[in-house]
Order: C-alpha cells, then structure tokens, then sequence
C-alpha cells in the first residue's frame, strides 16, 4: 500500500518535472530591439559592439529604402510603392520581418535595421546579465535561451543572388569589416 502511494507521488513528481520542462522548451523567444543591447554593450571594456554596429550599414538597411536609389532599385524589381512598405525589401532590410508578432516584444522596433539580434537570435531570455555571463563562459548551451551562433549559411539568408544589388559575398572579409570582439583581458 506504502509502496503503491509512493509510486504515484513519484510519478507525479516525474510527470511535473517533464511538464515543467516541456513548457521551458515552447517558451517564444522574442526580439527586443537593439536598446536592450546597448544598455551593456556600449561600453569601453566590453568592446563598444553598439557603436560599432551603429556606424556599420546594417543599423543603415531600413532607412537606406528611402532613398532614390531604393525607388530606382525597386523600380527595376518590378516592386510598387514605397520601399519601405514592401514586403518584398523589408524581408532582408529589417530584423525578423517575417516572424510572427507573437515572437516581438513591445520594444523590437523595425525602423532600426538589421540589428544584433538578426544573427544573434531573439534576445528576451538572455539578455539577463547573469545569462549572458553563463553564455559567455559555456555553462549554457546557446539554442536553450535563443540565441544563435552566427555562420556563413546565416548571412547568406540576405546576402545572395535575391538581392537585386546583390554584389559577390566573401564571408572571412565580410565578417572582418563588421569585427565587434570582446577585448581579450
Ligand atoms: C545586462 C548586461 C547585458 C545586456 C543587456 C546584454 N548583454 Fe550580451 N553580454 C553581456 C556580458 C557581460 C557578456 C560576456 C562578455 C563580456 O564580459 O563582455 C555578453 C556577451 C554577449 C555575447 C557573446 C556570447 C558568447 O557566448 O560568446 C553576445 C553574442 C551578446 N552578448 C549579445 C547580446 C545581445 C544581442 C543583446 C541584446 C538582445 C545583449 N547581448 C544584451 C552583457 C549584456
Ligand atoms: C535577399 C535579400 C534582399 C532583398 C530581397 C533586398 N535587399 Fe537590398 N540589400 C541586400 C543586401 C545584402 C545589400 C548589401 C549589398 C548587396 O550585396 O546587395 C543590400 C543593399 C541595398 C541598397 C544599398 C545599395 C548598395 O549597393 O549597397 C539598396 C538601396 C537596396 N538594397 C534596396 C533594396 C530594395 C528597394 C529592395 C526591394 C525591391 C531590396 N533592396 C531587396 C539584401 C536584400
Ligand atoms: C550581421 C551580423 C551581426 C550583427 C548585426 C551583430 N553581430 Fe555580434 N557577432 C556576429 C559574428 C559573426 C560574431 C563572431 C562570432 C564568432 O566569432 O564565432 C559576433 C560576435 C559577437 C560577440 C562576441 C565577441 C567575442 O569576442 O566573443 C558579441 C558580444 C556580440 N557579437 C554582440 C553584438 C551586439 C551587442 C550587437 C548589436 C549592437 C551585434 N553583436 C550585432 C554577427 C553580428
Ligand atoms: C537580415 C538580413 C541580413 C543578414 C542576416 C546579414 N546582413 Fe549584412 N547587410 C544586409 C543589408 C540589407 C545590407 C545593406 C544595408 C545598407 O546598405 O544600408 C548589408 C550590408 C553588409 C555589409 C556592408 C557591405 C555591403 O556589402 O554593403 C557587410 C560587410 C555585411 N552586411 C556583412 C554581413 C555578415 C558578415 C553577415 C553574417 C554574419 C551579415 N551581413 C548578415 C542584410 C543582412
């Protein structure tokens, strides 16, 4: 009888545990902007990232479908209207356009561009100082709160032949120009 009741508490305790980690694992992660970044990553002794992506053309790509040459570009694409309206050019100008509204917080804003979290992944669960640290040092896998290890094949998602400016991709130079390390202590 003793044994029995056991066991039942233990499933429970067994079926609580792997509901409780099943619903870690349908979380949303969602994109919060590039303000939330800034806050830590404007500093000196980290490496300054958002200044560095400030002065870089990604933080550029929305408000560069403004320009005349954007309505000439989209002209010869066959793209009406503005620019920065079409879905057709904002699908590689912004952060995340296509993701649904669900995965983007009230502070993603499309009018900053390509920002960081366009190749580091949506940043709602780990822009906690304590994450970022356990991030940093390996002690958590990055997938399991959002985050993306950027490559090659990334990148590619916009920089390809689908670009109608499309100019030739050479991902080691290409990285080199937008470099943001963390200085080495
Ligand atoms: C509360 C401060 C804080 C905020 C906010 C923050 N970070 Fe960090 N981040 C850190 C710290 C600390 C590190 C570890 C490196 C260091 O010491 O500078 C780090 C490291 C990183 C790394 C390297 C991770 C690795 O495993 O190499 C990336 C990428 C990163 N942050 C991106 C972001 C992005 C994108 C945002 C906004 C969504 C963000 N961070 C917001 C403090 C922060
Ligand atoms: C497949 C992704 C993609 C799409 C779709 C896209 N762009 Fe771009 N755009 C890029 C990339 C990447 C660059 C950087 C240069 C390059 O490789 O084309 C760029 C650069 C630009 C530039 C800057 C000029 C330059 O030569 O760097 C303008 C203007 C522009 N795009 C306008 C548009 C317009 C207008 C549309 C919609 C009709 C559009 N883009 C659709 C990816 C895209
Ligand atoms: C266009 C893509 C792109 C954007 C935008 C971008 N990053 Fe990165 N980031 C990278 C790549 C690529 C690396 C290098 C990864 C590696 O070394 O494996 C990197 C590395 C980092 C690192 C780790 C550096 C180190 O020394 O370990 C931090 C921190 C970081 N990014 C923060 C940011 C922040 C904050 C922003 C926005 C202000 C940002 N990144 C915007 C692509 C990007
Ligand atoms: C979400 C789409 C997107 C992703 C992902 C992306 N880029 Fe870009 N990138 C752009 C757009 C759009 C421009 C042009 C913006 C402008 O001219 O205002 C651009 C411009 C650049 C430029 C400036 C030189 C040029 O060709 O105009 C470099 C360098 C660059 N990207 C490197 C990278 C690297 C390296 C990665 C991956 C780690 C990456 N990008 C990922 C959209 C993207």
């Amino acid at each position: 009888m003793r044994k029995t009741l056991l066991a039942v508490v233990g499933a429970m305790v067994v079926l609580g545990l792997v509901s409780a980690l099943s619903y870690s694992q349908q979380k949303t992660f969602q994109y919060v902007g590039v303000t939330k970044c800034k806050m830590c990553h404007q500093l000196k002794p980290r490496g300054e990232q958002f200044q560095k992506w400030q002065n870089s053309a990604h933080a550029k790509a929305y408000e560069v479908l403004a320009t005349e040459q954007a309505k000439a570009v989209a002209n010869k694409a066959g793209v009406q209207g503005d620019p920065q309206k079409a879905a057709q050019c904002l699908k590689c100008h912004v952060t995340a356009y296509d993701a649904p509204a669900s995965a983007k917080s009230a502070t993603y804003k499309m009018e900053e561009g390509v920002t960081c979290e366009a190749c580091h992944g949506p940043g709602s669960e780990y822009w906690k100082m304590n994450v970022m640290k356990d991030l940093y040092d390996g002690k958590i896998q990055p997938a399991s709160v959002g985050m993306t290890v950027p490559n090659e094949q990334l990148c590619k998602t916009c920089h390809n032949e689908k670009s109608p400016t499309y100019r030739p991709f050479n991902y080691q130079q290409a990285v080199a120009q937008i470099a943001h390390p963390v200085p080495k202590q």
